[in-house]
C-alpha cells in the first residue's frame, strides 16, 4: 500500500470514483463477467422471496436491479450517487433504499440475509480492512452468505498479491486466494467457495469469494 494516511486516501477514493462516473470511465459497469457475481449470490440464497439484501459499492445499480427483479428487498450503499438511482427509487419504492456513505462509516440496526461486494473491497486502504469487514459481518444474520469479487493475479502469477495505483491515487489490490481467504476467515466469515473470471483485457482475474457468517 502506498504511504498515504486513511483520511487522505478516502478523499482520493471519492474523487477518483466521482471522476470515473462523471466521465463515463466506469468500465466495470459493462464488464461481462460481473453479473455472474450476483447470479452466484442468488444461487446461495434460500428459495424464499423478499429477503433483505445488501449491495456494497453498488455503482450504477446493475446488481441491485438483479436482486429486485428476483423478488428481494435491497439496501444499496455507495460513496457516490449516480443518476440511475432516481429512476430505480421511483420504480421500486419501499423495496429499495440507497445509502450515500462509506461502508466503514455506516451505522444501522438493519440485518441482512445476504450481501454482494462486487469490486469495492479491493479499493480500500489496507488499514481499513478490519473496520470494513467487521462492519459488513456485523450487519449480517447468522448463516448469511456474501460474495466478494476482488482482483487477482492470473493463474500463472499466483505467488503473491500486489497493489496497483490507479487514477487520483486510488489503489487496486490484487489478492491471491490464500491472502483473501485468510483475511475473511479472521473477520468472522467461513470460506465456502471461489470462482475465477478473466477480465476482458486479460490483465488479471476477477476472483469471486463466497463466504458465510457463523450459524
Ligand atoms: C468498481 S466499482 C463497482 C460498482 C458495482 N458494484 C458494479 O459491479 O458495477 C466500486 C464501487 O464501490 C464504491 N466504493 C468504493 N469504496 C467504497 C466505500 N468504502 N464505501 C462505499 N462505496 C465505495 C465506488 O464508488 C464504486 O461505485
Amino acid at each position: 500500500m502506498p504511504a498515504i494516511g486513511t483520511g487522505e486516501y478516502r478523499i482520493a477514493l471519492t474523487e477518483s470514483f466521482r471522476w470515473r462516473y462523471a466521465h463515463n470511465q466506469d468500465f466495470w459497469t459493462s464488464d461481462p463477467s460481473l453479473p455472474r457475481i450476483a447470479a452466484m449470490l442468488l444461487d446461495y440464497l434460500e428459495d424464499r422471496p423478499n429477503q433483505n439484501i445488501l449491495d456494497i459499492g453498488a455503482g450504477r445499480g446493475r446488481d441491485t436491479r438483479t436482486f429486485l427483479e428476483a423478488g428481494h428487498r435491497v439496501t444499496a450503499i455507495d460513496l457516490h450517487r449516480t443518476s440511475e438511482w432516481d429512476e430505480l427509487e421511483d420504480r421500486w419504492g419501499p423495496k429499495l433504499r440507497f445509502i450515500n456513505s462509506l461502508v466503514q462509516d455506516w451505522v444501522t440496526s438493519d440485518m441482512f440475509d445476504g450481501a454482494i461486494d462486487n469490486g469495492c473491497f479491493h479499493h480500500q486502504h489496507e488499514e481499513e480492512y478490519p473496520t470494513y469487514l467487521d462492519r459488513v459481518c456485523g450487519v449480517l444474520k447468522p448463516g448469511a452468505h456474501v460474495v466478494f469479487c476482488v482482483f487477482s493475479p492470473s493463474e500463472d502469477d499466483q505467488g503473491r498479491g500486489r497493489f496497483q495505483v490507479m487514477d487520483h491515487g486510488r489503489v487496486g489490490r490484487y489478492f491471491v486466494e490464500a491472502e483473501v481467504r485468510s483475511l475473511f476467515t479472521s473477520h468472522g466469515f467461513t470460506w465456502r467457495a471461489s470462482g475465477r473470471f478473466r477480465l476482458p483485457d486479460n490483465s488479471c482475474d476477477n476472483l469471486a469469494c463466497v463466504v458465510q457468517t457463523t450459524r
